[in-house]
């Protein structure tokens, strides 16, 4: 029987093949490699499909993270880096980029447990911290873990009563809503990433700072070519961090299939849903109701200590799965005594020890899908 791989890249590029091969072939007879046409039509487009005023291609959705970042530091502080002492709230629950991010934009890091329903940030945490005298604080980065939106009209309230800054790490959201507000387009600044596997995926590294307010974007282009207005006076210790054409040809070629290739993840992950809700040792997250998500992930809760013995059996069915994340931010060594913690983090720490994730690729077919459950459901009983 054929393998049922987490994500086929390959089904995807065939299904829209003549758009992304004329547009690369576009590039070719063009040569601008550098900040071609492209770059900028993408950056108007993703503008316009955001909400927002601008949008900044830069290199992965890790810099899209540390620029905005850094942006936010010269825009708050007048200076090149926040300092130590600086405190930005975020999850432990994601993927390291988020962290490292914060860390090398010179702030400390302080994780906060997750709401266990939906594995984001616990926005009743972030108030307790911050009740609890955290003079500190600057910042949040709410991460939408899986495609799933965090409570975004609590923590833009929290951040408005405490006077703190919102970047939304969306690299695993492009296409959800909060409310019907685009993630990404909701906090001061939004961060995502075109990493091949995410809802819009190029072929290798990008990424893009998302914006309302036209002091972050100055800053955040400024840093894309090396701190300055024009390549040549630097203003900012800058980065070289640019969104290439080729990248952005690939994404405008696949951006108008992006509305399609979400809703067929909203069906696959209904179904599976509907197929596992039931499965006793299994337990799904919950979808708030002001949440649109996108399912980058579909992911579920392993209980009972089984969670790497069902992906092997899986594995031996053919069918892969995946964990994010197995080791949360505050157990990696990268940020010991780098990072602060309030709180025990259990549930981030159980989430850790029972999360998997299901294949869900947006092309996937019906009979492959209920072999999924049904395997799945087979393994859990054995
Ligand atoms: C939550 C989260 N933040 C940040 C990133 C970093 O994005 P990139 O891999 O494009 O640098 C990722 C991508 O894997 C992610 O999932």
């Amino acid at each position: 029987m054929r393998p049922i791989p987490m994500l086929d890249l390959a089904r995807q590029y065939a299904y829209m093949k003549e758009d992304i091969d004329s547009a690369l072939a576009r590039c070719l007879s063009h040569q601008r490699w550098i900040k071609g046409p492209e770059v900028e039509e993408l950056e108007a487009r993703m503008a316009e499909y955001l909400g927002t005023r601008h949008c900044i291609g830069v290199a992965s959705g890790t810099d899209a993270l540390l620029i905005a970042l850094r942006a936010l530091a010269i825009k708050s502080k007048g200076k090149e880096y926040f300092e130590r002492e600086d405190e930005i709230i975020t999850t432990p629950f994601t993927f390291v980029a988020t962290g490292d991010a914060i860390l090398r934009s010179g702030a400390t890091p302080v994780f906060l447990d997750i709401d266990p329903h939906t594995l984001n940030i616990d926005p009743q945490r972030i108030e307790e911290y911050l009740e609890d005298g955290a003079r500190n604080a600057v910042g949040i980065v709410p991460v939408h873990l899986y495609g799933q939106a965090c409570d975004m009209d609590a923590i833009t309230g929290i951040a408005k009563k405490h006077n703190l800054f919102v970047l939304e790490d969306a690299a695993q959201a492009l296409g959800g809503a909060w409310e019907k507000r685009r993630l990404a387009g909701i906090g001061d600044a939004g961060a995502l990433s075109f990493f091949p596997t995410k809802n819009l995926g190029c072929f290798g590294d990008g990424g893009m700072i998302a914006t309302d307010d036209d002091r972050i974007a100055e800053l955040a282009r400024m840093l894309t070519q090396h701190g300055g207005k024009d390549k040549y006076r630097s203003e900012h210790l800058g980065y070289n961090s640019r969104l290439d054409t080729l990248q952005a040809a690939v994404l405008l070629a696949k951006l108008p299939k992006l509305e399609e290739m979400l809703e067929r993840r909203r069906r696959i992950a209904a179904l599976y849903h509907r197929g596992l809700k039931e499965t006793p040792g299994i337990a799904t997250l919950t979808c708030p109701a002001k949440a649109l998500p996108t399912y980058n992930q579909y992911t579920v809760l392993v209980e009972g200590g089984k969670r790497d013995g069902l992906a092997e059996r899986l594995k031996q069915a053919g069918i892969a799965t995946a964990v994010y994340y197995r080791t949360p931010l505050h157990a990696m060594e990268v940020f010991e005594n780098r990072s602060k913690t309030h709180g025990d983090l259990a549930e981030a720490q159980k989430a850790a020890s029972q999360a998997l994730s299901l294949p869900i690729d947006p092309m996937m077919e019906e009979a492959e899908l209920e072999r999924v459950v049904e395997t799945l459901r087979r393994c859990i009983e054995s």
